[in-house]
């Protein structure tokens, strides 16, 4: 069965990933609060990718720009004037709409030929008894809409105390404007050459008309982006440098996202048409997933030309070009700009990774998360939690373990209901520290010393000398298979 938007939302309450913002005074629309799970998560998937494509790649560099700027980068970067979405009232319950995405909205309808018959009607369909299409509030059916103005999305806020015109300034949009206001500090400092990028994570907001779909479009989020700057003059293979760039970029945003662990089924690519495109971009694709919404936008790559550079050139009065040696002249780079969102990729990651298996009749949910992304790497569990040596051995492991990966300690259940609950987490390897280990002096017995891996995905079983757990955790964090590394143990590890 296909998961749901509502399932996920309660498993990640239930479980502490994703709370609603504010929720003991009833919740603020569209906010959301990252749980001690959530966290984790998110705080994995920007490490990774900052590793991925910030410190594995030569051709790189990171910043950390402020979110207030000076009220001139959004005249100059055109937002002031341009990043807007249409909206239409309606006269009768007040509902607020985005005019372009009315005909993407199922309606509302009292149909004259059924009286009393309220009907809810599908996207974009006429009403199936009186054949007439939607004119009216698609949301209580009776409403005139006003005719659509332009809304901006920009969050305003005044700094400092006065709130005066002069003290205007706004939360940024996108984290893109701070790369750019940079380029000719990282130039010089840290003496590029093209092609380089700056890559940047960082909180975005946006006063959404429509926001909703859970942490899929919210006011405020993160976003994940780079802008690579390259010389358009050269060319790459025969095609302008810019165009093979963003084709590059494409292809490595695409791989990034399989890599930790989505299916490449649920990914594809959506060219902008040309009345789509924004004000500054030549050409853009966007990646999109299929969340249980339906297919959306995941991240974008666009080619924004030497828009915004010249921009705020022609608006601070700076001078912000490139000296090309070989050609011996001043360009102005263009830009390719991969831009992704954090929560939506962490929405993706969660999406694909469920899972409802069924084992020896009982239900088990899986969150099936790639191992350097799940919350919890290791979770340390005592069989007996009355066992002094048991519960110390256990606690030194985790311990031990916490200073390399995320381990938690749990003994607050049985352990067949403690594996359950690490299996909907996602947590990939549960150790396990039994009477076997330590011993039972009042038999006489002493402890082998060994402690049991279980693998999440296969549910199998290891036993593993307390001093190789560090070693063969890493291994199957570097990317061993299971199947590799149990073989080695198999003699000491319970048959399946
Ligand atoms: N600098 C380019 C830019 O901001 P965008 O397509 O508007 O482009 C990039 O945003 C990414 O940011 C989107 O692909 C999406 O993942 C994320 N994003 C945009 N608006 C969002 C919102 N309201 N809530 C959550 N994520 C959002």
């Amino acid at each position: 069965m296909a998961l749901t938007m509502d399932t996920l939302v309660s498993l990640c309450k239930r479980r502490g990933f994703i709370f609603q913002s504010s929720e003991i005074y009833g919740g603020i629309a569209s906010s959301w609060d990252y749980g001690p799970l959530g966290v984790e998560l998110k705080n994995k998937i920007k490490r990774v990718w900052w590793r991925d494509v910030v410190q594995q790649r030569a051709d790189m560099v990171g910043l950390d720009a402020s979110i207030l700027m000076h009220p001139s980068v959004w005249k100059a970067s055109g937002h002031v004037d341009h990043f807007t979405d249409p909206m239409v009232d309606c006269r009768d319950c007040r509902r607020r709409f985005r005019a372009d995405k009315l005909e993407e909205t199922p309606w509302e309808h009292y149909c004259p030929e059924r009286k009393d018959n309220r009907f809810s009607i599908p996207a974009g369909a006429p009403c199936p008894h009186c054949g007439a299409p939607r004119s009216r509030c698609p949301e209580c059916g009776k409403g005139e809409l006003t005719p659509p103005r332009q809304f901006n999305l920009m969050f305003k806020t005044f700094m400092g105390p006065v709130e005066e015109d002069a003290a205007l300034t706004y939360l940024r949009p996108e984290t893109a404007q701070g790369i750019f206001v940079n380029f000719e500090n990282v130039l010089q400092s840290m003496r590029r050459k093209l092609p380089f990028g700056i890559a940047q994570i960082g909180k975005a907001f946006r006063n959404e008309i429509t926001p909703g779909n859970f942490i899929f479009r919210t006011h405020e989020f993160e976003q994940m982006e780079i802008e690579y700057f390259v010389n358009p003059h050269e060319t790459v293979d025969g095609r302008p440098a810019d165009e093979h760039w963003h084709e590059r970029w494409i292809h490595d945003l695409l791989a990034w996202y399989q890599r930790y662990g989505i299916r490449a089924e649920h990914l594809r690519l959506r060219e902008h048409e040309r009345d789509e495109l924004a004000h500054y971009a030549k050409r853009t694709a966007d990646i999109e997933y299929e969340f249980p919404i339906g297919w959306s936008e995941l991240a974008g790559i666009a080619n924004r030309t030497d828009f915004d550079l010249k921009q705020h050139a022609k608006w601070s009065g700076k001078s912000l070009t490139y000296f090309d040696e070989e050609r011996k002249e001043h360009v102005v780079p263009y830009v390719i700009e991969p831009s992704a969102g954090v929560d939506r990729a962490l929405l993706a990651f969660m999406v694909d990774a469920y899972r409802e298996e069924e084992v020896r009749g009982d239900k088990r949910v899986v969150l099936r998360l790639h191992p350097e992304l799940a919350p919890v790497t290791v979770a340390v569990l005592p069989l007996l939690k009355k066992r002094e040596a048991i519960v110390r051995v256990a606690h030194a492991i985790r311990d031990d373990l916490s200073r390399r990966w995320t381990a938690s300690y749990d003994d607050t259940a049985a352990i067949g209901r403690l594996y359950r609950r690490q299996d909907e987490v996602g947590t990939p390897y549960c150790v396990t520290v039994d009477v076997q280990t330590v011993g039972d002096p009042d038999k006489g017995e002493a402890g082998d010393g060994r402690v049991t891996i279980r693998d999440r995905d296969s549910m199998e079983q290891i036993r593993v000398p307390v001093p190789e757990l560090v070693s063969v955790i890493s291994e199957l964090m570097a990317g061993a298979e299971w199947a590799r590394v149990a073989p080695r143990f198999a003699s000491e590890s319970p048959k399946p």
